[in-house]
């Protein structure tokens, strides 16, 4: 019955928006998905291990005054976003309670699922780093996974600090940095302003935003897509090399991955905490192996099959339009009625699926 209702209500909002016109939007301060799915206990969508965390920048240790943070250990880094998420709380209280809606919630739930899916890990073998008879905790600088993964958690939060949202001096966060490879990544503020400019500014706006009282919910997913994207170009152009660790399934998955990514945005996919768990339960929860008859996994859902076919079709119109379809997709996507019908097709097929 409610698939009739979102179908219904796709088709009311089609032909009653072109007579309200787009700028009569009485609603700006509301998420674009207003109704909120039943679930029985929020804490049940959490990441993994997510109440061993830290809550707050006290939880980290201290040298000379700074809080040192080891970016290379699940726990420390899981952490960073529940301080962040934490701190942030306050500006989404507006949208719902139990800061369900703060859009920043994509971020560790996807970090939890490379965790408990093993991506974190040392995909070279060479150590036992991030493997679960070995130091399951800690995070490999040879994953591509938490590479990618660098880039959306060290740049969102130290941003945060250098924004305010953290009420501490900006000076005052160290990140470590990993045993190899230091000249791809940066460890504080000031460094990776000047590393990564675009993406540090991006990040810094979209923290502008979300103090401002005007801001919409649009608005806030807006710029938090926009930084997403700027970071992620960052990890495309100098982690490429590491797919070759992986199987040629688990490599394709990765770069398909990154490039439904990059469709996501422009739809401003509300990357809320119900709405990223029930989207993660469609990704694969395990590493590809090359033996895997991709997309008909025995042990993955229909749901998880059905995503590595999609974003591998995707790929392939990708590929072969030259780019073109990603145009017009972004072009459609500035239309605020297409964006909703988008929205609320994945919506249905979401909860087809769970
Ligand atoms: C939700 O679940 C957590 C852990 O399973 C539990 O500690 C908490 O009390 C539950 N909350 C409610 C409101 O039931
Ligand atoms: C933030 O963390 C503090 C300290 O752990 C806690 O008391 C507070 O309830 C948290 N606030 C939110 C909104 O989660
Ligand atoms: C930031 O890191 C750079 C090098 O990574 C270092 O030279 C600089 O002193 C650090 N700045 C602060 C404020 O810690």
């Amino acid at each position: 019955m409610t698939f009739h209702l979102s179908w219904v209500s796709v088709i009311v909002g089609c032909i009653s928006a072109p007579l309200v016109g787009t700028t009569s939007n009485s609603d700006l301060h509301l998420p674009l998905w207003k109704e909120i799915p039943v679930v029985s206990n929020l804490s049940d969508a959490y990441p993994p291990l997510w109440k061993d965390c830290p809550d707050q920048l006290s939880d980290y240790k201290k040298e000379n005054g700074k809080y040192i943070i080891n970016s290379w250990h699940y726990l420390e880094r899981q952490g960073t976003y529940k301080v962040l998420l934490n701190a942030t709380a306050k500006y989404f209280e507006k949208f719902a309670p139990e800061n369900e809606q703060n859009i920043l919630w994509g971020l560790p739930i996807f970090h939890g699922w490379q965790y408990h899916t093993g991506r974190l890990a040392d995909p070279t073998r060479k150590t036992d780093c991030g493997h679960k008879a070995g130091d399951s905790l800690c995070i490999s600088v040879d994953s591509w996974w938490a590479d990618l993964n660098f880039y959306l958690s060290a740049m969102p939060f130290l941003a945060a600090v250098d924004s305010g949202i953290m009420g501490i001096p900006s000076d005052k966060i160290t990140l470590l940095p990993p045993y190899k490879d230091q000249m791809s990544f940066c460890f504080n503020v000031s460094s990776c302003r000047s590393s990564f400019p675009e993406a540090m500014k991006k990040w810094n706006e979209f923290y502008q935003h979300l103090k401002s009282d005007s801001s919409s919910f649009d608005d806030l997913l807006k710029s938090l897509w926009a930084a997403h994207v700027s970071s992620l170009e960052v990890v495309h152009k100098n982690f490429q090399n590491r797919l070759r660790y992986y199987s040629k399934q688990e490599a394709d998955f990765g770069r398909n991955w990154a490039l439904f990514a990059d469709y996501l945005a422009p739809l401003l996919f509300p990357t809320t905490l119900v709405r990223t768990n029930e989207f993660q339960k469609g990704l694969p929860t395990r590493i590809l192996l090359s033996s895997d008859p991709a997309p008909f996994i025995s042990d993955f859902t229909v749901f998880q099959n059905s995503v590595l076919i999609a974003v591998n079709l995707l790929h392939i119109v990708h590929k072969y339009t030259g780019t073109l379809s990603f145009i017009v997709w972004k072009t459609l996507m500035m239309s605020k009625i297409a964006r909703e019908l988008f929205l609320e097709i994945l919506e249905i097929v979401l909860h087809y699926f769970n």
